[in-house]
């Protein structure tokens, strides 16, 4: 038996052992990771148990309170009462109309990235897509403009991603960050540049606005909460759309007739002019795209829980202090629930599909769903019609592929594309 149960697979390859388990043991797989006991849960009915209907029984798991030194105790990490006091607080600034305003500056910032490319131009689309979306967050959640900022992040974030990878799957996994091994004195001088943006960030603005951050500056919360806040927006409020995006685009590349069709929309539906909020409804299309990536590669791909007491889940026994483990990579490829599951089909959502509750999840789900998923949606839509109106974009020669599971689901090499301008589709379609 080995020393730390499933960790050192998990670290080698955490899709491939997390399908193992799966295809081994079925929907209630029991392992032991590192010096805990944790459940991977497969079926859809068990997640909806843990998420909504015994919800009470859990708290975020062990490895979600870790982020806890980059984050803090914000809306992401936190639990209990300060958890709904968040909540509460920052729903408001996500509710239908406000997150429909953000679409002409999400547009804007679009046009901007579509025309600082050129033909022929070789693009890591992964790096552009996270230097979008976040610049798009900044300035809807913030009021703040990072265009000069990017550089700096992109490095910080980099160093935390590795810290994590190698934290999260190590033995060291409690070892606190303020002991001074050379990874964790990297990893806090990255936390430090990150601290300064945000705090940057937050004193650009000590009144007026009526985006998220006056509704936090107005509240009765202290300076280290509001920082804590606006760094689990600054991090979870980018990422995963960038993943999103990124993942798109490489799956239209390697899928014509799809690009094809997206294109096809895009140009009928907007006619060559800038979309605005009033375009998505018709952009149906690109919805499906948008959710068949996240069915596909899925941002998130695994969220876990603790269980607060001896409990019982699917009538399985389920002691106190156990994690459980539910993977949307697993479920969204379940053929019980997805035909063809491995397929790359936007139209298995064109006709509205009865799928069971959480058989898809992409923003998990109950009272801790993502709360920035209509915003997400409909950036990642407005993003996507916008570059596909101007540009196709072919996966560079030699590129390597492969989805690395760490917090998120990232291109483990990322994803350098090669732009190309429309060719047929830029032509008005004429009758044959
Ligand atoms: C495609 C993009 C996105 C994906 C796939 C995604 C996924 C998720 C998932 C799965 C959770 C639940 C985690 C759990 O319950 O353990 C979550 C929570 C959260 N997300 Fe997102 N997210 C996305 C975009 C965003 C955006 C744009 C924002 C902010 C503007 C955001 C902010 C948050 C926050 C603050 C939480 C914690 C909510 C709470 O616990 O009350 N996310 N997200």
């Amino acid at each position: 038996m080995k020393l730390t149960g499933e960790m050192g697979e998990f670290r080698r390859d955490p899709l491939g052992m997390l399908q193992r388990v799966a295809r081994e043991q079925g929907d209630f797989a029991p392992i032991r990771f590192g010096l805990s006991r944790a459940v991977i849960l497969s079926h859809p009915a068990l997640v909806e148990e843990v998420l909504v209907t015994r919800n009470q029984w859990f708290r975020k798991n062990p490895a979600t309170r870790r982020l806890g030194s980059l984050i803090g105790r914000g809306l992401l990490s936190s639990d209990g009462e300060a958890w709904r006091r968040q909540r509460r607080l920052t729903q408001p600034a996500f509710h239908r109309a406000r997150v429909n305003a953000a679409s002409e500056v999400i547009v804007d910032y679009a046009q901007r990235q579509a025309a600082s490319w050129q033909p022929g131009d070789v693009r890591d689309v992964h790096q552009d897509m996270m230097e979008l979306t976040l610049q798009i967050a900044c300035r809807t959640l913030f009021g703040a403009e990072v265009a000069a900022d990017l550089a700096v992040v992109r490095d910080a974030t980099t160093v935390v991603g590795a810290h994590f990878l190698t934290r999260l799957t190590s033995l060291l996994f409690m070892l606190p960050d303020w002991v001074p091994t050379p990874g964790n004195r990297r990893y806090m001088r990255a936390i430090h540049q990150l601290d300064e943006l945000v705090y940057r960030i937050i004193r650009a603005r000590s009144t007026g606005g009526n985006d998220l951050l006056s509704t936090l500056l107005e509240s009765d919360m202290t300076d280290v909460e509001v920082r804590d806040e606006v760094m689990t927006f600054f991090m979870a409020g980018h990422e995963t759309t960038a993943l999103a995006l990124t993942w798109g685009l490489y799956l239209l590349s390697l899928h014509p007739e799809a690009a094809a069709r997206l294109a096809e929309e895009v140009d009928l539906v907007l006619d060559g002019r800038p979309s605005t909020l009033d375009d998505v409804p018709r952009l149906v299309y690109t919805r499906a795209v948008v959710d068949e990536t996240l069915r596909m590669y899925p941002p998130a791909y695994l969220m876990g829980r603790q269980a607060l007491t001896d409990c019982q889940i699917g009538g399985h026994p389920v002691r106190r202090g156990t994690t459980l483990l539910m993977s949307q990579w697993l479920i969204h490829h379940d053929p019980r629930f997805f035909d063809t599951p491995w397929a790359f089909r936007p139209e298995r959502w064109l006709d509205g599909n009865a799928l069971p509750r959480f058989a898809y999840f992409p923003f998990g789900g109950g009272q801790r769903q993502c709360i920035g998923n209509a915003f997400a949606q409909l950036e990642a839509v407005l993003v996507l019609a916008c570059l596909a109106q101007r540009w196709s974009l072919d996966l560079a020669p030699n590129q390597r592929i492969e989805p690395q599971a760490l917090v998120t689901l990232r291109p483990k090499y990322g994803l350098r594309m090669v732009v190309g301008a429309r060719h047929a589709a830029a032509v008005p379609a004429t009758a044959p």
